[in-house]
């Protein structure tokens, strides 16, 4: 399993229309002392899931994990969506109101695996799940599928113990690959999409979706043979 990393050192480009010069200094090293809160709790967060994908590995011979991404939201992007929710716009802010500072994507080969995964993350002792949103049974009007998940884990520091909120992402490499090009098709048309495209896009999730049920029977077959070999 490949784990990726996005560059987690944000450029405050751009922050000195808001904060004055001694601001900005402060601000960085608080900003500094936050992406180490949240980069810790994504550490902890993926370890998790790498001892589940090798003990299943080990055990069933397979690794339901294809890769993960992490990333750690850019301080333009924290303050960006404060504004737009009209919280107050500081770091203390964004600890209280936001849940998606520290994100993890965790792409897996078959659909069962994104439940499985998610079950088995969940229900460790020091995980809290927060929040559920299954866009794979609900699927967005534009045809998104993924399930998502924010938990809590506890991170251990020299002096003290931080509950963390950490966003998960957890979808198939069939979803991965739709969310990718939508993605980057909306980025290009300034987040709005013609209604014709708008209707492809959903005709091609609805067709992955469809494959990736008939991959996983097809898996499911050959795991039947396997067993009557046996
Ligand atoms: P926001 O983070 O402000 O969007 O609010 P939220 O956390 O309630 O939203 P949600 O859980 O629906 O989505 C969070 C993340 O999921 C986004 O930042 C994207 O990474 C991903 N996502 C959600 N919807 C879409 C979509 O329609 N297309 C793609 N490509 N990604 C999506
Ligand atoms: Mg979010």
């Amino acid at each position: 399993m490949i784990m990726k990393k996005t560059a987690t050192i944000s450029s405050l480009n751009g922050l000195e229309q808001l904060f004055t010069g001694e601001d900005i200094g402060s601000l960085k090293k608080s900003f500094f002392e936050m992406q180490h809160l949240y980069q810790s709790a994504i550490r902890e967060v993926s370890t998790k899931l790498e001892i589940l994908d090798d003990e299943f590995q080990v055990i069933h011979k397979r690794n339901p994990i294809h890769h993960m991404q992490s990333r750690i939201k850019s301080i333009n992007s924290i303050f960006g969506k404060l504004s737009r929710r009209e919280h107050e716009i500081s770091l203390d802010s964004a600890k209280e109101n936001l849940n998606d500072i520290a994100g993890i994507r965790v792409v897996c080969y078959y659909i069962d695996d994104i439940y499985m995964i998610a079950k088995m993350l969940t229900q460790q002792d020091d995980i809290v799940l927060l929040r559920v949103t299954d866009y794979i049974q609900n699927p967005k009007e534009n045809g998104y599928r993924s399930l998502h998940l924010v938990v809590s884990v506890p991170v251990f520091f020299s002096d003290r113990k931080e509950i963390v909120p950490v966003e998960i992402q957890i979808r198939t490499m069939a979803m991965d690959f739709w969310a990718s090009l939508e993605h980057q098709l909306r980025y290009k048309t300034n987040d709005t999409v013609p209604l014709s495209v708008a209707h492809e896009l959903q005709e091609c999730a609805d067709t992955i979706a469809k494959t990736d049920l008939k991959m996983q029977s097809i898996y499911k077959s050959i795991e039947e043979l396997n067993k009557g070999d046996l």
